[in-house]
């Protein structure tokens, strides 16, 4: 999926955006204690961090994936895995966003991996989100919200949707990690962003919806032309 605000940008300005993504991937590698389980989230700012983590060379305990496409990364740059069954907690969650409100409520699953980053982020001691400073929003939604449904349930959740005022798409050919569909739901206002995320989970045949704000981000890193903010 393209985001919104990549449609009208062009090749100078997106190697801006990655070099801002890659900013705030580096900067949040000082969080990182060696002994540390670390939870590795999805996306091409996560990637940056990947990278910056084998390059910073930090004895971590192990790494624990969001995604197959994170896992395999992780595993091409040496990092080792822990086995996921065998841990509650993890110290560390370092991960990126496609919105993210002035609570720090985040909206996310562009990449699909929205399942297993909702249980690494609610396993983390300390959630850390890294974006660029176009990524922040005053209110959540204008990215369409990513709903990750079994597929059975698939016309059901999408009358639902409709139903809270959405509008419903499905992701072409995308099955998730898990063998499940998404549906991004389009012109939502989404004003209030725990109630709402309440709501959807509660729907029969929904796996878990892209909003974060039951466990929102302890701390954001924005990385701006001036340099990195951190709230
Ligand atoms: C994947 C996600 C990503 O964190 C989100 O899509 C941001 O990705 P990127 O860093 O590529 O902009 O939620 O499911």
């Amino acid at each position: 999926m393209v985001a919104p605000w990549e449609t009208s940008t062009g090749p100078k300005q997106s190697t801006m955006i990655e070099s801002l993504k890659q900013a705030a991937a580096e900067a949040a590698i000082t969080y990182v204690q060696p002994g540390q389980l670390v939870g590795i989230g999805t996306g091409s700012t996560v990637n940056y961090f990947i990278d910056a983590l084998a390059n910073a060379k930090i004895a971590i305990r192990g790494a624990m994936p969001s995604s197959q496409a994170s896992a395999k990364r992780l595993q091409k740059r040496g990092i080792s895995l822990i086995e996921s069954d065998k841990v509650f907690a993890v110290d560390l969650y370092v991960d990126g966003a496609d919105e993210v409100n002035p609570h720090n409520h985040l909206l996310k699953g562009g990449g699909a991996a929205l399942t297993g980053e909702k249980i690494i982020a609610a396993m983390a001691r300390q959630f850390i989100c890294i974006v660029d400073h176009k990524k922040l929003v005053t209110t959540l939604g204008k990215f369409p919200l990513p709903v990750e449904v079994i597929p059975l349930a698939k016309e059901y959740v999408a009358h639902k949707l409709i139903k809270l005022g959405g509008q419903p798409i499905y992701r072409d050919g995308v099955v998730t990690d898990y063998g499940n569909i998404i549906l991004d739901v389009h012109r939502l206002v989404i004003s209030d962003p725990l109630s709402l995320e309440r709501t959807i989970n509660q729907i029969p045949g929904v796996v878990t919806v892209g909003l974060f704000a039951e466990r929102k981000a302890d701390k954001i890193l924005i990385s701006t032309p001036e340099g990195i903010q951190r709230r």
